[in-house]
């Protein structure tokens, strides 16, 4: 029987996949630029895995603009400079509204009669990025750098869903630019989520924003909802738009978020009262802003206005004066740090600075103390720059009975003595033993990325020292759960799995113990290098400083250092404590030796003619070689690229080979 229903065609593999990118894009445009989702995220979620199953029965249908492509790409080894299609120049700053009136006379006076309209923006602050799209699709993303080149974080500014994969029906070659931002509320649980990690917090939002985007690892930038704010549209080259407020218009009809706060101003009268409007609103807004920037409207003008050497004349960025508020300084306390360092800090009566109630600020050192001639009980300016960390800017008043401060004789936690050495600034407590540098380096150990110890916050370091459970880091391998549970706020439960945590640390290799334990001018990179290199901990704490050179980006310093750290009793106990609880003492790196390339280091500079970086990387590493990051000595070849900089110029000056991707596919010949 013939039924309507033979006749109905079903969608190919090829247009249901295309149908829902279609649909992903759209609820994508409405959550991250119109910010007015219609759909859960949840049925968001859900139509994604469909489409992820889909490609993953039909591989030859994935596109890179498609939604599921925005984290795939493995961390990479550095960034690639790349030069921009145009300078990224930056804008003349006007403090204040007698600025603002003088930078509109010149304007009035370059245009003569003409009438003239200015577009106002807020200014964003985050850090500047170019995006590229060639025939509609996302290409490149290139952050401002130094303006002339940028570095090329394509892998990265994907991952961000403000920035479409695809242009909603343009074909072509566009460019756009503007701002990378992280608002304040992703910025504040960001810090909080570094602080329980135990890592550095992030001074403002633009230098996380900074922090995320320059990261060798998309995942990451991934995980912290970055946002991109565009506010300028070029098309093969040249403004795609007569006016800026066009160019705003077609962003937006594009798929690119602008910030909806623009008002295009007849006249600087207009102009002074949006920058006065947002002065004094800027902390309702969700993001940071630290000024306003205003544009003459037509590009025919602005073309006639023309540029200076570093911004052009038709611009320019009405800077808000930092916030600051008065208050009394009630004490100077001290804090110790991991290195022993004593730094001062002063106690302020609590204080409102733009929404943020500020209550410590640090005072660094003695000479700092010395500059600002403050002492307690005087009443000081603070401010609140584009940092979220306080500073005291001057005295205001000296307090009627004023106190001086001086750098404690004895540490404040242990007693011990403090020393300033000869010709520098911090003064230092000189026991080792100190419970403050023991705190700071517990946790210091537990970090992530170092022996990950997750659970080990600062509250119960702090628990753990004081009731002398840990006297060093090998203690935490003998915690029991009766001990941890006699601790407060530490249930059975958390108890158990911190020490599951302790013990899974046991397992970390020994670039990661190497690195826990807390040398001087030891990290990540160099304990990676030194195990490579010796291969076990006794041959480390045996060599002599010229011996221990022998390692990848280990100079003289940092040898010394190393040297003295096993030189001292305390430490070599501490090692052998380590060893009987077996932690990792040798390392075998990963299958490197016995390749055609064998012993040989490389440094990899510049963009090469075809292979990414990442993939050099990876095939001088299969046949037996390194890649180092920069050049030294121990560089045997440097494979230079396009637009190389400075490591060639080292290459050079220490008379090492440079030898372009061909000479190094040769070299790779016949080894794979
Ligand atoms: S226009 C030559 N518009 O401020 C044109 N910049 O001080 C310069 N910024 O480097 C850019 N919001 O990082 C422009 N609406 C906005 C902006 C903005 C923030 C930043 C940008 C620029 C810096 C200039």
């Amino acid at each position: 029987m013939h039924t309507n229903l033979e006749r109905v065609r079903v969608p190919t593999p090829k247009e249901k996949i295309e149908a829902l990118r279609e649909q992903l894009r759209h609820h994508e445009y409405l959550y991250h630029v119109l910010d007015a989702p219609e759909i859960s995220d949840a049925e968001y979620d859900a139509m994604l895995r469909t489409l992820r199953d889909l490609e993953e029965q039909h591989p030859d249908l994935v596109t890179p603009d498609s939604p599921t492509q925005r984290v795939g790409a493995r961390p990479r080894e550095g960034f690639v400079k790349v030069r921009h299609s145009s300078p990224m120049l930056s804008l003349d700053n006007a403090f204040g509204e007698n600025e603002l009136r003088d930078f509109d006379r010149r304007v009035r006076g370059l245009l003569g009669d003409e009438a003239y309209f200015y577009v106002a923006e807020l200014k964003l602050d985050g850090l500047s990025m170019a995006v590229h799209y060639r025939d509609g699709r996302f290409a490149q993303a290139v952050t401002r750098g130094d303006g002339e080149t940028g570095e090329d974080v394509t892998e990265n500014a994907r991952t961000i869903r403000s920035i479409p994969l695809g242009l909603r029906k343009r074909k072509g070659d566009w460019e756009v630019r503007g701002e990378v931002v992280l608002n304040k509320k992703a910025f504040e649980k960001l810090n909080e989520e570094n602080e329980a990690a135990n890592l550095k917090r992030f001074a403002n939002p633009r230098n996380a924003a900074a922090g995320s985007l320059r990261v060798l690892d998309p995942s990451i930038t991934a995980s912290r909802k970055l946002e991109y704010f565009t506010y300028f549209l070029y098309q093969n080259g040249k403004f795609a738009c007569a006016t800026q407020h066009e160019a705003l218009e077609t962003l937006r009809e594009l798929g690119f978020k602008i910030s909806q706060h623009w008002t295009r101003c007849a006249g600087i009268d207009e102009l002074v009262k949006f920058c006065a409007n947002w002065e004094e609103n800027r902390d309702s807004l969700p993001f940071e802003i630290d000024g306003v920037v205003a544009k003459v409207d037509s590009v025919a003008q602005q073309e006639r206005l023309g540029w200076t050497a570093k911004a052009p004349r038709w611009a320019i960025a009405y800077k808000f004066a930092a916030r600051q508020a008065e208050t009394v300084v009630e004490d100077i306390i001290v804090n110790v740090g991991r290195t022993g360092v004593l730094t001062p800090g002063a106690v302020f009566r609590p204080v409102n600075i733009g929404g943020v109630t500020v209550s410590l600020s640090t005072l660094h050192n003695e000479d700092e103390i010395e500059r600002l001639g403050v002492e307690i009980g005087d009443t000081v300016l603070v401010q609140r720059a584009g940092d979220v960390i306080p500073q005291v800017v001057r005295v205001v008043q000296q307090g009627e009975h004023r106190r001086p401060f001086h750098m404690p004789k004895h540490c404040p936690i242990c007693g011990g003595e403090t020393v300033r050495a000869e010709g520098e600034a911090a003064t230092r407590c000189v026991n080792t033993n100190c419970p403050a540098r023991l705190k700071e380096s517990v946790l210091h150990f537990a970090a992530r990325g170092v022996m990950d110890i997750d659970g080990l916050g600062e509250a119960l370091v702090d628990q753990l020292v004081e009731q002398g459970l840990v006297r060093n880091i090998a203690d935490l391998y003998g915690l029991t759960l009766e001990q941890l549970t006699e601790l407060e706020r530490m249930g059975k439960k958390s108890a158990a799995k911190l020490l599951e945590h302790i013990e899974a640390s046991r397992g970390r290799p020994l670039p990661r113990v190497l690195n826990g334990l807390g040398i001087p001018f030891v990290g990540e990179r160099t304990a990676q290098w030194l195990a490579e290199a010796f291969g076990d901990l006794d041959a480390i704490m045996t060599a002599s400083e010229d011996q221990l050179q022998r390692a990848e980006e280990v100079g003289p310093k940092v040898a010394k250092s190393i040297h003295g750290f096993f030189h001292e009793k305390r430490n070599r106990e501490l090692v052998e404590r380590l060893r009987h609880e077996h932690l990792s003492f040798t390392y075998e790196a990963p299958k490197r030796a016995g390749g055609a390339l064998a012993g040989l280091t490389f440094v990899l500079t510049g963009t090469l003619p075809t292979m990414a970086r990442e993939d050099a990387k990876a095939r001088i590493e299969a046949a037996g070689g390194k890649v180092a990051g920069s050049v030294s000595h121990k560089t045997d070849y440097v494979v230079a690229g396009a637009e190389v900089g400075l490591k060639l110029t080292k290459a050079q000056e220490l008379g090492i080979k440079v030898i372009d991707e061909a000479a190094l596919l040769a070299m790779l010949e016949g080894t794979e």
